[in-house]
């Protein structure tokens, strides 16, 4: 099967197919997710939080994202591997874009950047996608913008979100990730746009779903706070604690050279 390619996403669309994406940080998990038949693998900048530990995605570099893309990139064979623009090259405007951008596609060969914001990156959108660099939108709640949101909340306010969507499919984006939002307000925001939208704690009426990797699959510390809107499908903390602690038994009793 061909690798998927963003007009490929775009009919998916037309055809009433959902879109299947899921984030993806490495070698091994991207060769699964893509063995698997997930649609986009997504190098989110949500790594911050998953595998690097920390509170926002705000820390994540240029070169963290490059180093994780081209792993994951290199893995994909049949998914559309889209990368996330880390903070703060959605924001410096059009041309810092481009070459972070053009450094992803250049040094990863993944296939396409995710931008997060709406009508405010319009241009930037405009630049990367007339470069040749094919952008992902991402509209609804922004976690580069958390500092001056105040917080993962519900986003509510529908004019905005209609401005921005319309303002990201014009500048030629070939999909829009929408998170957090009400689902009839998602609903609504899928109908006005035609290219897809991929849903995140947005209901079950968007084109797609994305969820990350780590809490699809419960690969997450004791206590570790999971968004409202996740389902998890596998428990992977207590495989792994119950297979390391069989483990360390063995070695510790010396039954782990015994058959
Ligand atoms: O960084 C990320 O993983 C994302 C998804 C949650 C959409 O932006």
């Amino acid at each position: 099967m061909a690798k998927l390619s963003p007009p490929k996403i775009i009919s998916y669309k037309k055809d009433g197919r959902k879109i299947v994406m899921l984030t993806a940080y490495d070698y091994p998990g991207a060769k699964l997710l893509d063995e698997a038949g997930v649609d986009i693998l997504l190098v989110g900048d949500s790594l911050g939080n998953v595998v690097q530990g920390k509170s926002t995605t705000l820390p994540v570099t240029l070169d963290e994202v490059i180093y994780h893309a081209e792993m994951v990139a290199r893995a994909a064979t049949q998914a559309l591997v889209a990368v996330d623009l880390p903070f703060p090259y959605c924001q410096l405007g059009p041309q810092e874009a481009l070459r972070a951008g053009a450094r992803i596609l250049k040094e990863t060969l993944a296939d396409a950047v995710k931008v997060e914001g709406g009508a405010n990156r319009a241009a930037t959108i405009a630049a990367l996608t007339d470069a040749g660099i094919p952008v992902l939108g991402h509209c609804g709640l922004r976690p580069q913008e958390i500092r001056q949101t105040g917080g993962y909340h519900l986003q509510r306010e529908r004019e905005l979100l209609f401005q921005d969507i319309t303002a990201v499919e014009q500048a030629g984006a070939f999909g829009i990730v929408l998170e957090c939002l009400e689902p009839e307000l998602a609903k609504e925001a899928t109908q006005a746009v035609s290219i897809p939208t991929i849903g995140i704690g947005a209901g079950p009426h968007t084109d797609g779903q994305v969820l990350v990797f780590h809490d699809l699959l419960g690969y997450i510390p004791n206590r570790t706070k999971v968004p409202k809107h996740v389902k998890q499908y596998a428990d992977l903390r207590s495989i792994i604690t119950g297979a390391v602690q069989q483990y360390a038994d063995d070695v510790r009793s010396g039954m782990y050279f015994k058959e």
